[in-house]
């Protein structure tokens, strides 16, 4: 009795557990995992340049834990030709689908009735020229200016713009790829097959993800793209025109990857190779696993802004290996990947230069801070109702690695280190919230190490606005010297030709012009341009200082390559910010209307909704 009891209760716990796995409440999919979960997608593609659409077909294989319901997905402005259910992946028969009411953030939920013994889903399908997961540029925008060039960007929500699937991140999956493009091109993904991509260049390729990521990390991009090896496991793909000079910049890759594996054990994903997109690519980088997407502005030429590889690299263990659950979670990704990165750049370039890039990411949320409201620095964000892709700031990323940071002083490296590590070990592979990672902490080592830090610190952390009073102070030496030489040139006491710059870092140049009050004469800004060519600089982040700058103090000798800069390039982080400062004046307004008039087609759906929202349109 007793014995048939137990035995009950284990099957009924067995069950429960493949059934219940503690799904995360996801305000921003519309899929019902506790019912239905897709587990693999295999995808069959053709990318037409002409319409700006791919068309094709999707098959979903399915697990199922209640025989009666339907199978729900995520869908944005995707045209549903058909569906079709089958048992063995064989034989296909017609089904009945419904797409139901479109929400503006969420799109279109698409729902599809499922027979008792269904097991694949095959969806046909062809995507809209405006779906906002996927960029088309026509070859002026490309630097061969020869081919057009396509490429995806998923996260947050935009999977669903590309694929109909159950786009939330604690659903992982598996997929595999069937690709046909124009004969001349090539096309990569976020997955096993780029190098044979580039071997055969016959416009069929195939690709396959055996490790299950959540969909936010499915990512294609086709254009005419050459390699270059950086080392047994790493590479980087990009036009023929940037491929030498990515390859240089890029060639302390492996060495990164060696960092950051003694650190928190092994890289698990094969690969790890780069693709350098055209200037339109809205962010600094994005993290889709074996194949890092990046922005052509971080090849600098002296590997001052190598971080950008450093982060991307690091999410392949806090992000792809331990996803966040749902965007609210989002500084799991964020907070620690820059909290990794900075240990990668300390290893590899010392110090020095990590506590500089420590102290300008506090500044820039310092900064930032004066204009959110209170409930948008909370790391543990409510983002119901909103679009995550609004929500975005600094917050999770510099105040997340502050946090970790701040951990890692009371703990000290001998502790957290081994901890860091231990959290990647045991969540490997899948996705957790917030509060999974407080009952790992308090375990392993609140109470494992008491007296050192107690929950009520963790909870202001975590669930309060503001950077708590005994937050880290990064410090640099050279940020000081520095400071003191901008002191003296604003007070007349030395002259810009006197400083002496030689030795400067980005970091260095960046602090310096931030140092430089809001208001600078038109002789003092003529003096700073004639000493250090600021106005022709290649450097896309000193540019970027110089020119907010040049707007704020109305500096015309620098409108044209303000113009020019807006024109090429598309980097959300560099665009907004200047558009921004632009408006705050009639004459600004009106010179950013001109510039957006003729940019906003070359910008990604991402970066126009931003700009829209600042400029009007
Ligand atoms: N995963 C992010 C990019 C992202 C975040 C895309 C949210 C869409 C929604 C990526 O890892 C990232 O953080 N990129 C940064 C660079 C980094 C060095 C701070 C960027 O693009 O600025
Ligand atoms: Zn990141």
């Amino acid at each position: 009795m007793v014995k048939s009891l137990v035995s009950s209760i284990l099957i009924f716990v067995a069950f429960y557990s493949s059934y219940a796995q503690n799904w995360a409440d996801d305000v921003h999919s519309y899929a019902r995992p506790n019912e239905v979960r897709v587990k693999h997608v295999h995808l069959d593609w053709t990318v037409n340049f002409e319409k700006k659409k791919i068309e094709g077909f999707a098959v979903l294989t399915l697990e199922r834990f209640n025989q009666s319901s339907s199978l729900m997905l995520d869908t944005k402005d995707l045209e549903i030709k058909s569906a079709e259910i089958s048992a063995d992946r064989v034989k296909f028969t017609t089904t009945k689908f419904q797409l139901g009411e479109t929400d503006k953030t969420l799109g279109t939920p698409l729902e599809i009735q499922l027979a008792q013994d269904t097991k694949f889903v095959r969806i046909s399908y062809s995507t809209s020229p405006q779906a906002s997961g996927l960029q088309w540029l026509t070859p002026d925008q490309t630097v061969g200016k020869k081919f057009p060039f396509m490429y995806s960007q998923a996260q947050a929500i935009h999977a669903r713009s590309f694929i109909p699937l159950q786009d939330s991140p604690q659903i992982r999956i598996t997929y595999t790829a069937t690709v046909r493009t124009p004969r001349e091109m090539i096309a990569v993904m976020s997955a096993e097959g780029n190098l044979q991509s580039i071997k055969s260049r016959n416009g069929i390729y195939r690709f396959r993800m055996q490790r299950p990521i959540p969909p936010y990390l499915i990512a294609i991009a086709v254009g005419n793209l050459a390699f270059k090896s950086l080392g047994k496991r790493c590479g980087v793909f990009a036009e023929p025109e940037v491929i030498q000079k990515a390859a240089t910049e890029f060639a302390d890759t492996e060495k990164m990857m060696q960092s950051a594996e003694r650190l928190y054990g092994p890289y698990r994903w094969g690969r790890y190779d780069i693709l350098v997109l055209p200037p339109a690519f809205p962010f600094g980088g994005m993290e889709n696993p074996v194949l890092t997407f990046v922005t052509p502005t971080i090849i600098a030429g002296d590997k001052s802004l190598v971080s950008v590889i450093a982060h991307e690299l690091a999410h392949s263990w806090s992000g792809n290996l331990v996803t966040n659950a749902t965007w609210r979670d989002f500084w799991l990704n964020e907070g620690f990947t820059t909290y990794i990165e900075r240990r990668i750049i300390e290893s590899i370039y010392g110090r020095n230069r990590s506590e500089m890039e420590s102290m300008l990411g506090k500044q820039n949320l310092i900064e930032e801070l004066k204009s959110l409201p209170a409930s948008d620095q909370i790391l543990h964000i409510d983002l119901k109702g909103r679009d995550p892709d609004d929500a975005f700031s600094s917050v999770p990323y510099e105040k997340g690695a502050l946090f970790l940071r701040w951990l890692e002083q009371r703990f000290g490296r001998s502790r957290f280190d081994p901890f860091l590590k231990k959290y990647f070990n045991t969540h490997s592979f899948q996705s957790i919230t917030t509060q999974t990672f407080v009952n790992f902490l308090k375990k392993n080592l609140i109470e494992t190490y008491p007296g050192i830090v107690s929950i009520e610190e963790v909870n202001e952390w975590l669930e309060k606005p503001g950077i708590p009073k005994n937050a880290p102070n990064p410090y640099s030496e050279n940020f000081a010297r520095v400071e003191n030489l901008a002191k003296s040139f604003v007070e007349g006491k030395i002259s810009a030709k006197q400083i002496s710059t030689k030795e400067w870092s980005t970091h260095e140049w960046l602090h310096f012009l931030r140092a430089m009050p809001e208001k600078l004469s038109f002789e003092k800004m003529e003096e700073l341009d004639k000493a250090f060519k600021l106005t022709n600089t290649g450097n896309s982040e000193i540019i970027f200082q110089w020119l907010i700058m040049s707007i704020r103090n109305n500096y015309e000798p620098a409108r044209n390559r303000l113009k020019e800069f807006l024109t090429n390039v598309g980097r959300r982080k560099f665009v907004r910010p200047l558009y921004v400062e632009l408006v705050k004046t009639p004459d600004g307004k009106k010179f950013a209307k001109e510039i957006y008039s003729v940019a906003r087609k070359g910008y990604h759906p991402i970066t126009q909704a931003s700009i829209d929202a600042i400029v009007g349109f």
